[in-house]
């Protein structure tokens, strides 16, 4: 099984897929833990130009994520889905659509479909989106602040409205949470909606 999450920075992406991976380890499974844009060498080499290097332009930005992809899902997810494990990814193709073709304005479906080519149509079985107002996730995040956490407001909006569209797109695969709620009461409700499905 292949499992995403999703949302805008702060949300509680990399809690969630601990606490996941903490109920699938207990239920027996191996579980695979990783993240966009890394997770590869060249992947960490990417996200380190996109994220701390000066201005990109939007295409290029989208590119780069792209290509950290590809080799993301060549070198670590097939793979590991080919063995029998769980595969559980903070970030993945939707971020680049929420993110570049709804943020930056390059068109939700250009970036969809450059995605869908980079990684071979993969796509994860179950995503979990965590909704929160931009206010809540500003109190959660400190105070290192990487390049596109520094975009404004209405760009985080233009983000938001992103990932609202896919859910809409995207019914069956997206299942939408609220991500103020605690951090276990989420946790439960991931697990029970994975555990009807397999
Ligand atoms: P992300 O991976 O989406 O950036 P994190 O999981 O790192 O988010 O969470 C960001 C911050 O918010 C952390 O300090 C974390 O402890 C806190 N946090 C995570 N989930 C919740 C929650 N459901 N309620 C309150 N705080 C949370
Ligand atoms: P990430 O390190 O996952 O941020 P966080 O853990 O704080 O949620 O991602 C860093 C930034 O990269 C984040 O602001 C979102 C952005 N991003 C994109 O714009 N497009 C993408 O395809 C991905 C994977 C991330």
């Amino acid at each position: 099984m292949f499992v995403s999450f999703e949302g805008l920075d702060g949300s509680g992406k990399s809690t969630q897929s601990e606490l996941l991976r903490a109920r699938l380890e207990a239920d027996g499974q191996s579980v695979l833990i990783t993240r966009e844009p890394g997770g590869t060498e060249l992947g960490e080499q990417i996200r380190d130009l996109v994220l701390h290097g000066d201005h990109v332009e939007p295409w290029a930005e989208a590119l780069l994520y792209a290509a950290a992809r590809a080799q993301h899902v060549e070198q670590v997810i097939r793979p590991a889905l080919e063995r029998g494990e769980w595969v559980v990814c903070d970030r993945y193709v939707d971020s680049s659509v929420a993110y570049q073709g709804v943020g930056r304005g390059l068109g939700l479906d250009r970036v969809l479909e450059l995605n869908l080519a980079a990684v071979g149509g993969l796509v994860p079985d179950r995503t979990f989106l965590l909704l929160l107002d931009a206010a809540d996730v500003a109190g959660r995040v400190g105070d290192q602040h990487d390049r596109l956490e520094r975009e404004d407001e209405e760009f985080h909006r233009r983000v938001a409205a992103g990932y609202r569209e896919l859910a809409e797109r995207f019914p069956l695969r997206i299942v939408v949470l609220d991500g103020t709620r605690p951090p276990e009461e989420i946790a439960e409700e991931v697990h029970g909606a994975l555990r009807v499905s397999t």
